[in-house]
């Protein structure tokens, strides 16, 4: 994972860095660092811990410079220490790097180095990209890259900079993403959009095998052979303010916020002409005998509910599979298979896997990614953007939504066109479906409610959460936000699997959250909810359920109700309360919930 930035221009590049640095901290957050040239040499500050101790550290220091590099780790190669943070600097003092990704045969490489003489500081594979870089410098940095790039195995995105060449910033990757960010004050490379949107909306994408060369005045792009490239400087539609909390105490509850506006623009985008209207209208299911969706975390609990979506709408079976198992399994596809891609970042080291292992067996590939120019987006085959805009709160929440909107819209086409969806019920679908956004609006008046009950949780040892079919795929959800943002233990269960072992952890008090908005499974999931308090546990039954009646369970019983929307769309309106549920747990346990710890947003290592 990891975030890096670097700056050659006009200004001092040390409070740019740092400001950017905060748009990559979801990147990982075990330290931070900066290098700048100074009088004397490269200037070094680097810190254990988040963001902020790098900034105490750096209050009052006099360190300056126009090009720098920064970074934001998190820990893969050596515990999180000071020592063990980015940049790393080669022992001559000569040049300085930042790293993002893994280097497989680092010890190889260190092992070589170590026996020509070089002293090694650090744990990490990183330092061996320094080392190595000034064992080649024999005074070209552009000379040293193309070595480096050709001895390194892994994955890196690289800021690199050099003693003898003070006016230089290079960057290379292969694998992780970097973008080059073109401002009237200077120039920028950095891991993603938002550290730069301050500065400018003008970036040109990075490609596996392309050297960036910066100065104070352009970028310029060259291949391994060192003969220029044209590039393509594109335009970003996302705005500066859309990557700030905007006066919200956190991006989450921003983030959870904006989703009526983003199921707007991502319905808007998908049902009006343009890009992601011909790619789903362009693609013929007829064609495929199976759909794969194969995605991580979050992304993938999108593609349990699509499941449900597409084998109902289609009557064709889809496979979900976790992108990390998918990859290693030798799936069962060919040509005839169609397998959909799901995520944010469009730079999770396992998806992105699972894209190049499904197109090396033929299979068409199509993927629903949040971010323009990402590995994702870009290797597909067919891609839908979601129009979330930039998400920094680790936890997912309105990418999500977006992702689950383009899922149902490809599922209705699909069936219309396999001849399962009439025309007119097709129409009468869609035009539900643009209810979605007001609908969402209206799950904030409960705000208070969910605030409530969210506040009694903070004690909890264990949260349960129940549903059937399509809403025991978005209770996997509901689990996995808890657990990531208040480290509450908690599980999601199939109501009918209950019995089967979960039911013997129900003690006094448990809390156990069910959904409900199957109206033909109402009676089956009260079942459940009577198994469960009759065994001592709380319910807080969320759905649409206007037969709930919470007097009759004695207080055990309580119930916050949702919008009435057909089955099939209801994740998309269980997903905002329980979101809200999670963040207000750990608001209440005053957890740093848009850095999660130990967890990172773009998880590009395996
Ligand atoms: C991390 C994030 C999750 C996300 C998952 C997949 O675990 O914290 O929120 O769902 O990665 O990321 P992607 O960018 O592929 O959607």
């Amino acid at each position: 994972m990891c975030g890096i930035i670097g700056y050659a221009g006009n200004r001092n590049a040390v409070p740019v860095i740092v400001d950017g640095l905060k748009k990559l901290e979801y990147r990982g957050y075990d330290s931070a660092g900066i290098a700048v040239f100074g009088a004397d040499g490269f200037d070094v500050v680097k810190q254990k811990g988040r963001l902020a101790a790098l900034e105490s550290r750096l209050e009052g220091s006099v360190i300056a410079g126009n090009v720098g590099i920064g970074h934001t780790r998190w820990a893969t190669h050596g515990e999180p220490s000071d020592v063990n943070s980015h940049p790393h600097v080669g022992s001559k003092s000569k040049i300085a790097i930042v790293h993002n990704g893994i280097i497989e045969n680092y010890k190889r490489l260190k092992e070589r180095l170590e026996r020509k003489g070089v002293r090694f500081v650090s744990q990490t594979d990183s330092e061996v990209i320094a080392q190595l870089a000034e064992y080649y410098y024999k005074g070209d940095l552009m000379d040293t890259v193309i070595k480096v790039s050709g001895a390194l195995e892994g994955s890196y995105a690289l800021g690199i900079m050099c003693l003898d060449e003070p006016d230089l910033l290079v960057a290379v990757r292969k694998d992780n993403p970097l973008i080059v960010g073109v401002a009237e004050h200077g120039n920028f490379i950095a891991s993603d959009v938002p550290a730069v949107l301050k500065h400018t909306n003008k970036v040109y994408y990075l490609e596996d095998g392309e050297i960036a060369v910066l100065t104070k005045d352009g970028a310029d792009f060259l291949n391994m052979d060192k003969e220029p490239l044209k590039k393509r400087l594109e335009t970003v539609s996302w705005s500066f303010d859309s990557a700030e909390k905007g006066g919200y105490p956190h991006f989450m509850l921003k983030e959870i916020m904006e989703q009526p506006k983003v199921l707007k623009d991502t319905i808007h985008s998908v049902m009006s002409n343009g890009e992601n209207k011909s790619v789903a209208d362009g693609l013929d299911i007829s064609a495929f005998d199976k759909i794969v969706i194969t995605a991580c975390g979050s992304a993938y609990n999108a593609g349990v509910v699509a499941k449900y979506v597409f084998e109902r709408l289609c009557r064709v079976s889809v496979e979900v599979e976790l992108a990390s198992e998918f990859r290693y399994k030798d799936a069962v596809i060919d040509g005839k298979t169609l397998v959909i891609l799901v995520s944010q970042s469009g730079e999770t080291a396992d998806t992105i896997a699972a894209m190049r292992e499904a197109k090396s067996k033929g299979a068409v590939t199509l993927s629903i990614v949040n971010v323009i120019g990402s590995t994702i987006a870009k290797e597909a085959d067919y891609c839908l953007l979601t129009s979330a805009g930039p998400e920094i709160a680790v936890a997912t929440t309105k990418a999500f939504s977006a992702q689950l909107v383009l899922l149902y819209v490809l599922a209705a086409r699909f069936a219309v066109k396999l001849g399962k969806l009439p025309p007119e019920s097709f129409a009468e679908l869609m035009s539900e479906f643009e209810t979605l956004p007001d609908k969402a609006k209206e799950i904030f008046e409960h705000i208070d409610l969910i605030q409530k009950h969210a506040s009694e949780c903070v004690v909890c040892k264990s949260i349960f959460f129940i549903g059937r079919n399509i809403d025991y795929a978005i209770a996997l959800e509901g689990s996995l936000k808890l657990k990531e943002i208040s480290y509450i233990h908690s599980e999601a269960y199939a109501g009918g699997e209950l019995k089967h072992g979960t039911i013997s952890l129900i003690e006094e008090d448990t809390l156990v959250v069910a959904i409900s908005n199957c109206k033909r499974l109402y009676g089956k999931i009260m079942s459940n909810v009577e198994q469960v308090i009759s065994r001592g546990a709380k319910v807080l039954l969320i759905g649409c359920c206007p037969e709930a009646e919470p007097s009759s369970y004695d207080g055990k019983l309580s119930y916050i109700g949702l919008p009435e929307i057909t089955e099939l769309f209801s994740p998309s309106l269980s997903v905002i309360v329980l979101q809200l549920f999670s963040y207000y747990v750990a608001a209440n346990k005053g957890l740093d919930i848009d850095k999660p710890r130990n967890l990172a947003k773009s998880v590009t290592v395996e």
